[in-house]
């Protein structure tokens, strides 16, 4: 599905008040397809939420390439034709992950593994994670690959 399709979908879905898959303070999350969710930006940390949908996008597409373990970004979204609602956000790979605090004892060490392994590639590419030393904190572990990912990069600063 290339990305006016995914926008056509979301904005029917949003229409119909359903998709809502989670949120955190600075947007929503929205599932779109099997493999694709929408956030929407509802925060102003870089100004505006078009702001932060933007930075969020171009972080995203950047640390994937830099072989990040964070969702593959798939552009933006926006703006959208949609009343009383932000109508800005991005469009990612849906991860069907667990959250860490569920996971078993060999499953937890191997995401404590690969988080630590991200958070030192994270500072040698010149990056600063945006909230703290926390790693329950925006990641989800997918039992399957058993690969860890980090996401959320509103607040994820280049140094
Ligand atoms: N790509 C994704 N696939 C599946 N779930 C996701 C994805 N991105 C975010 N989520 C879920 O939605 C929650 C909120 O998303 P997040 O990007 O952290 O928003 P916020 O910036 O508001 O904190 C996350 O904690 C996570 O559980
Ligand atoms: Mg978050």
């Amino acid at each position: 599905m290339d990305l006016a399709e995914l926008a056509d979908k979301a904005i029917h879905i949003l229409r119909r008040g359903k998709g809502y898959l989670d949120h955190g303070s600075d947007g929503i999350i929205y599932t779109v397809t099997e493999e694709v969710v929408l956030k929407l930006h509802t925060g102003s940390h870089h100004g505006s939420p078009k702001r932060s949908a933007q930075y969020e996008s171009e972080l995203g597409v950047e640390l994937y390439k830099k072989k990040v373990q964070v969702p593959q970004y798939l552009g933006l979204f926006g703006p959208a034709p949609l009343s009383h609602r932000e109508n800005w956000g991005v469009f990612m790979q849906r991860i069907n992950g667990l959250e860490l605090s569920s996971l078993s004892t060999v499953l937890h060490l191997e995401a404590h593994r690969q988080y630590q392994e991200q958070r030192s590639l994270i500072e040698k590419l010149g990056y600063e994670v945006g909230d703290g030393k926390n790693m329950y904190t925006n990641t989800l572990f997918d039992p399957r690959q058993k690969k860890l990912f980090l996401f959320d990069l509103v607040r994820w600063k280049r140094l």
